[in-house]
């Protein structure tokens, strides 16, 4: 069940990921270019390479997708972890990016209406509590005929798998996984349809773990 069907908890586990990240972000990086490694390939460089004029990334990390835009994509990102957000804002001056970085909540994001061409989120929604609530705020801040761009994991058609993502979402240190709690059985494109997106592109690779969707507005 999600987490907002919790009446008054999606505060609350919002406040727990934030802390959690805080005192994960210095590990960040090491752990999770293993994954990237196994199972990204290069979908950072796919997402980013889709990113045209004002760009929000929405949960931006550590900036680990920075090195991958055009230098033409005018950035901004949002951030709920002040620790994760300053790895990102000293990434961005080892580029000499000029990115508008801020502390904020995808789930009520800070922006007024219409106001990117592109939404990029990479490995984020699988962590904020309400998902669903991230991709209306998303689909809000975008420009009619604007593009989200999204790559995470999702609920893999076949039942062992998922099988072991259930194993791995409830009980995680049981399988040896320290880090911050991340949902692995989530999909997210009856929530973009739900929002008013229209589905341009989807492909799900490692076993349909992974998946890269592009929808307009
Ligand atoms: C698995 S990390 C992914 C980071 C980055 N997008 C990447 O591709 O490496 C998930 C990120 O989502 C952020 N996050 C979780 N809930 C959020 C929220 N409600 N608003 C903004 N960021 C959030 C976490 O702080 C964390 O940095």
């Amino acid at each position: 069940m999600r987490d907002r069907h919790h009446a008054g908890s999606t505060g609350d586990s919002t406040a727990r990921i934030r802390q959690d990240y805080d005192a994960y972000a210095a590990r960040y990086d090491r752990e999770t270019s293993v994954y990237e490694r196994t199972m990204l390939g290069d979908g950072r460089g796919w997402a980013c390479s889709q990113a045209r004029g004002d760009v929000l990334e929405v949960a931006i990390g550590t900036g680990r997708n920075l090195p991958f835009y055009p230098r033409s994509a005018r950035l901004s990102g949002i951030e709920l972890s002040p620790a994760m957000l300053a790895r990102a804002r000293a990434r961005a001056g080892d580029l000499g990016r000029d990115v508008q970085l801020v502390e904020g909540d995808a789930q009520a994001l800070p922006f007024r209406d219409a106001a990117f061409d592109t939404v990029v989120c990479t490995l984020g929604l699988s962590s904020i509590p309400d998902d669903r609530a991230a991709v209306v705020e998303m689909h809000r801040v975008l420009r009619r005929g604007g593009h989200v761009v999204l790559l995470g994991h999702v609920a893999s058609p076949y039942r062992p798998l998922r099988t072991w993502q259930r194993l791995l979402e409830r009980f995680p240190a049981v399988v040896g996984v320290r880090r911050p709690a991340d949902r692995q059985t989530r999909q997210v494109v009856p929530l973009l349809d739900a929002a008013g997106f229209t589905v341009l592109y989807r492909r799900r690779t490692r076993g349909g773990i992974v998946e890269r969707v592009t929808a307009a507005k």
